[in-house]
């Protein structure tokens, strides 16, 4: 059997992922105890695969070691937050960025500037402390952590633009690019609508 990339900490890395993904689901819950709705409508998580992570290691000119994928790649651990509304994308990123152990590397907000083919997403990179050893002989450890926040119309365009990704018989693929895009607008508006309801019904009471 060939030596996993992960080396090491192939047996870590979803203590680490669970571990945050646990106080992310406490805070759901309590929020939803105070508010009466949770602060995200559904959490999904994931170790990258290794032949993708091989992949990706290829695809940057990076040597398949753990260094690699766990100092110079991002996204071994990958948490994706699927939220009702906008604002509640920005309350979940507050709340993370509170978090002990959590410090933000990087945040792309493709939501205010969405991708030219209409992709929507907040993307933030975490450095994660935890009681583990790192690839750098760090302890606690620092682990990077990928975490995607959308909407529910920003989620469905991405999984039905993925699936389209991958189909490479399209026949007329400018025209399908164009009405993804105009589909991505139009969810959009919606979004920024069913904020604005929910923030009128809130003054209501
Ligand atoms: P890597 O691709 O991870 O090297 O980094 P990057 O800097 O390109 O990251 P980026 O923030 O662009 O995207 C990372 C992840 O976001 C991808 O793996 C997808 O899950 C998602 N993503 C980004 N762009 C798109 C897109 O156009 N369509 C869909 N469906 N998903 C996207
Ligand atoms: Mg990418």
């Amino acid at each position: 059997m060939t030596e996993s990339i992960y080396g090491a900490w192939k047996e870590v890395l979803p203590k680490i992922m669970d571990s945050l993904v646990s106080r992310i689901q406490e805070f759901n819950r309590s929020h939803q105890e105070e508010y009466g709705e949770g602060a995200y409508e559904h959490l999904i998580y994931r170790i990258k695969s290794e032949d993708s992570m091989v992949e990706k290691c290829h695809r940057k000119d990076l040597p398949p070691t753990p260094v690699s994928a766990l100092y110079h790649i991002h996204d071994a651990i990958g948490l994706r937050i699927v939220c009702c509304f906008l604002n509640d994308i920005y309350d979940n990123i507050r709340f993370i960025s509170s978090l002990s152990g959590v410090t933000v590397v990087k945040g792309k907000d493709y939501i205010k500037n969405a991708k030219p083919n209409g992709y929507r997403s907040y993307h933030m990179i975490i450095d994660l402390a935890a009681p583990f050893e790192d690839v750098k002989g760090r302890n606690p450890g620092h682990f990077f952590v990928e975490i995607q926040l959308r909407t529910i119309a920003m989620d469905s365009w991405a999984s039905l633009e993925h699936q389209m990704k991958y189909k490479k018989d399209i026949k007329n693929p400018e025209m399908i690019t164009r009405e993804l895009k105009r589909c991505a607008d139009e969810l959009a508006s919606c979004d920024l609508s069913m904020q604005t309801i929910r923030n009128l019904i809130r003054q209501e009471h």
